[in-house]
């Protein structure tokens, strides 16, 4: 692993910052099958993420690898298509890199999206839960290591990670929404295998309403530089176990696939009002 310290993100941001010239005022990071909303940007400046200076690239199919700069629900947007998982290979102190490209470039609010599983058996396949919470019961942080005092405090508070007045924003613009909303506790798994049954029966007990492979590095790294930051999952699948069946990637696809239009409409929207 390189050295990470405060120049190594100012190198990707003072490149980005010189292609785009403008300040993005909305981070926005899409999961797995998401990225149509990245097709809704408009006069998009795109940038390849292989062509940034200390940046990743994605390795998982469902995932493009472009970061695209416009507008969209008429704010100034950042949108990742595509992010990076513990599970590629990364370690955790990289995962830090997204968030804090976007701190650097300017941006006040971030939305982060992803494909999860419903382990609360009262949600359906294709609900939307807006994260309250997240359980990460793994042991490395992506804020281990030196502290960047720059970005913030080497102990730092994460009773607000997910931000509650934008979570206020969020359940309000839901209300004309076709999709069913939930608030709840997202629980990390580092995958890539999904969880065991035995795993979800345990989730559950500790309060857990949905499971995935992403979003808490991205969240931890929010609330150590004070980005105030929404996380939406969308429900692609009853987790492991709560069906008598196997879970496959292709459900996961297919429901992604199928709310794109509703739940596009929702964010373009939520973004209007933030
Ligand atoms: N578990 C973990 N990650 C996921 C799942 C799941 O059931 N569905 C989509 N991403």
């Amino acid at each position: 692993m390189p050295e990470i310290n405060f120049l190594y993100f100012k190198k990707s941001a003072d490149f980005v910052r010189g292609i785009i010239k403008d300040e993005p005022e909305i981070g926005i990071i899409l999961g797995s099958g998401l990225k149509s909303i990245a097709g809704r940007i408009e006069n998009p400046v795109v940038i390849d993420y292989k062509d940034i200076p200390n940046f990743l690239v994605s390795t998982v199919e469902s995932h493009e690898g472009r970061l695209i700069f416009g507008s969209l629900g008429g704010k100034k947007v950042i949108c990742m298509s595509g992010r990076f998982h513990h599970y590629e290979g990364y370690p955790f102190e990289m995962l830090t890199l997204p968030i804090r490209l976007f701190k650097l470039l300017g941006v006040k609010k971030t939305i982060v999206t992803n494909a999860a599983g419903a382990v609360n058996t009262e949600y359906n396949v294709g609900d939307i839960m807006i994260i309250k919470d997240h359980l990460k019961l793994t042991g490395a942080s992506p804020l281990q290591g030196d502290n960047i005092e720059e970005f913030g405090p080497r102990f730092f508070d994460t009773t607000d990670m997910y931000t509650k007045a934008l979570r206020e924003i969020a359940k309000d613009c839901a209300k004309d929404s076709e999709l069913t909303f939930r608030e709840g506790v997202y629980m990390y798994f580092t995958g890539p295998q999904f969880e065991t049954p035995a795993e979800i029966r345990a989730a559950r007990i500790l309060g857990a309403d949905a499971v995935g492979m992403s979003t808490v590095t991205e969240a931890l790294t929010a609330a150590h530089c004070s980005m105030p930051l929404l996380g939406l999952s969308v429900m692609t699948n009853m987790a492991a176990g709560v069906l008598d069946r196997k879970l496959t990637d292709e459900e996961v696809g297919e429901t992604a696939t199928r709310i794109s239009k509703p739940f596009c409409d929702y964010v373009e929207k939520l973004i209007s009002r933030l």
